[in-house]
């Protein structure tokens, strides 16, 4: 049994006519895969390869290459949330920050809580300084965060 859907596949091939080639699909794909099965596992990669016409091998390739992919033994949990560690979130409260939230929630950055509800991870400038110290939640950049309003905005989750 396939561990992508066909649902999923059909996502990947309409991806093809935006790309010279479907090797420069990988990224896409590996997108794709990791939004929906929250992990991108060594049947996935197969799977993917297989239909970019590529040797498993250079799939395995991209997805390690950018240490953003997760693999079947640590899964995405349902959310991801990012902290900044750089300069102007660091300065302003941001180790205080991830540090209180990893400890009420009991996770260290890099792992999902172990009601998989959210995985931690530690990210470079978010581009929003201003708004120091910052998170991501999923896609939505979130400033001047205190570690009570992080709280607020996992509940919500
Ligand atoms: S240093 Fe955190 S957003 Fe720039």
């Amino acid at each position: 049994m396939s561990v992508l859907s066909e649902e999923l596949r059909e996502k990947i091939r309409a991806e093809f006519p935006k790309y010279p080639n479907k090797r420069a699909v990988t990224l896409p794909a590996l997108h794709l895969v990791h939004d929906t099965l929250r992990a991108v596992s060594r049947e996935a990669i197969v799977e993917i390869a297989e239909l970019l016409e590529l040797h498993p091998a250079e799939v395995h390739d991209t997805m390690t290459f950018y240490n953003f992919f997760k693999d079947e033994t640590h899964p995405l949990g349902r959310h991801r949330v990012w902290f900044c560690r750089s300069i102007s979130c660091a300065l302003r409260g941001g180790e205080e920050l991830l540090e209180t939230v990893c400890h009420r929630y009991n996770v260290h950055p890099g792992e999902t809580t172990a009601d998989g509800r959210m995985t931690v991870e530690f990210a470079e400038c978010l581009g929003a300084c201003e708004g120091a110290p910052c998170i991501l939640v999923n896609d939505v950049c979130h400033m001047n965060v205190t570690p009570d309003s992080a709280s607020a905005l996992i509940e919500k989750l």
